[in-house]
């Protein structure tokens, strides 16, 4: 049983077609890389499956259970979300919270874990990003990659199931890229299950396991990631991947 199914989502604004039909299928332990030209709708999909957008129409079967997106309850989006993580191109913390604090939030309010309890799995999750030894540190006090990797501890944290990332390292310098990288390359080395909307190619290729290139909100081609970079079948997805590489 796929761990998460999407059907048949749609969604406009106004009168733009953003979503036109896309559906897909994720299985426990699946890396999917989403790529695509800018305004294909990549971030839209992510928003929608995680309900910051509100579908025009569409189901979603999570752990089995079918929700039509169009009409979810917030207590079934609630349920949803204590399974999903999501990071944001722009990593979102809290000024004004530590490293630590970010990462315990969730876990304070949302689960009502105690205090030494949650700075327990803070810790061990700053651990687990390399951050441990910048806990007590502001976002402020911390570059843009030791930020992105507050952000994945804080998913982390929840124990979800799955993670999507919007463009997780696209706001940063050149440098600070692979330190992102890496610790999602460990995680898909670990089992998560992660939707990672990026033009991160060597990513794509190389860590995750199935490619999807997504082109005016739908879905041009998709397949097992090394036969998909090796010999995509349409032309539009070779064309693609050409500009790609002359982008970098
Ligand atoms: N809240 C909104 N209101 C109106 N139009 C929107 C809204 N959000 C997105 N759109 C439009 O939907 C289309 C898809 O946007 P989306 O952000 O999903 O694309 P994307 O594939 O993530 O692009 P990028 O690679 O630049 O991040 C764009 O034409 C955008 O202008
Ligand atoms: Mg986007």
């Amino acid at each position: 049983m796929a761990l998460l199914e999407v059907r048949d989502l749609h969604k406009s604004f106004g009168d733009t077609v953003v979503l036109d039909g896309v559906s897909m299928s994720v299985e426990k332990g699946d890396v999917i890389a989403v790529l695509g030209p800018s305004g294909g709708g990549k971030t839209t999909f992510l928003r929608c499956i995680n309900f910051l957008e509100t579908a025009d129409s569409g189901s979603l079967v999570f752990d089995g259970v079918t929700h039509d997106m169009a009409h979810i309850t917030k207590k079934q989006i609630s349920e949803i979300r204590l399974h999903t993580g999501f990071v944001f191109q722009n990593y979102n913390l809290f000024r004004n919270k530590t490293a630590l604090q970010n990462v315990t939030e969730g876990l304070l309010i949302a689960r009502h874990m105690d205090k030494a309890e949650a700075e327990e799995k803070g810790m061990r999750m700053l651990e687990k990003v390399g951050m441990a030894d910048r806990a007590a540190h502001y976002p402020s006090q911390l570059s843009g990659g030791q930020q992105q990797r507050v952000a994945i501890a804080r998913a982390l944290a929840a124990d979800p199931e799955i993670i999507y990332f919007d463009e997780p390292t696209s706001a940063l310098d050149p440098e600070l890229i692979g330190e992102v990288l890496n610790v999602m390359r460990q995680l898909a080395d670990e089992g998560m299950t992660m939707i990672v909307v990026t033009h991160e190619m060597d990513f794509a290729r190389n860590v995750s396991s199935r490619t999807i290139f997504m082109e005016h909100g739908k879905i041009v081609e998709e397949g097992e990631s090394k036969a998909f970079f090796e010999s995509p079948r349409e032309e539009r997805t070779r064309e693609f991947l050409r500009l790609e590489d002359r982008r970098f």
